[in-house]
């Protein structure tokens, strides 16, 4: 019963990413380094596999880089307010290091989006005017994230009952289990 649910909400992801405008283009991604301190930011979703694994690009020197090391358990939230429907995610994230792999979604991103990964300084670094930044010619910062989901949970707010499921994966399946909302 709780199928149609995991169906929606993994359609859904994956519009995120073909369907201009769709708000599950971005999501709020959040780490928990070291310090214990929760740190939430925006990202675009990149790739929504088969099996439900997100990418996100980012700045290999950027603090929730550092955080991931120090804990590979994140969050991601996503909410579309026309459908009232809030998605959660839980997971572990790894960071593909293989070069061949970053090449090729490399040579993808477009000419004026690389300066987000080629900061001559590393990203959050002080300055004293925004139009002091230094780009590097040669090389660049970028990475993937791809976090693996271990539990997602759906909630849709509807009359005249709210929904909300939570699916945890074991083994390569996802089991899902209705929650009073
Ligand atoms: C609309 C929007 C989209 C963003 N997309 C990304 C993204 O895909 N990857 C990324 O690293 N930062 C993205 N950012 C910037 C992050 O929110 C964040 O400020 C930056 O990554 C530094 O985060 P950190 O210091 O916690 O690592 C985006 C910001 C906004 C407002």
């Amino acid at each position: 019963m709780t199928a149609i649910f995991f169906s929606e909400l993994k359609d859904e992801l994956q519009r995120g990413i073909h369907k201009k405008g769709h708000p599950f283009r971005c999501g709020t991604l959040a780490t928990v380094g070291l310090e214990t301190l929760p740190r939430l930011r925006t990202v675009v979703l990149r790739k929504v596999s088969e099996d439900l694994k997100l990418h996100i690009y980012t700045d290999k020197r950027s603090k929730k880089l550092i955080h991931i090391k120090e804990n590979n358990k994140v969050s991601m939230l996503f909410y579309h307010p026309k459908q009232m429907l809030q998605i959660k995610v839980e997971g572990l994230a790894h960071i593909i290091t293989d070069e061949s792999i970053l090449k090729k979604y490399w040579s993808g991103v477009q000419p004026n989006s690389r300066k987000d990964y080629t900061t001559e300084n590393i990203p959050g670094s002080k300055i004293s005017n925004p139009n002091q930044v230094e780009y590097l010619d040669e090389e660049n910062h970028f990475c993937i994230i791809e976090i693996e989901p271990f539990r997602i949970e759906y909630l849709k707010l509807k009359r005249p009952n709210h929904i909300r499921v939570q699916f945890s994966k074991s083994e390569a399946s996802w089991n899902g289990e209705f929650l009073v909302p």
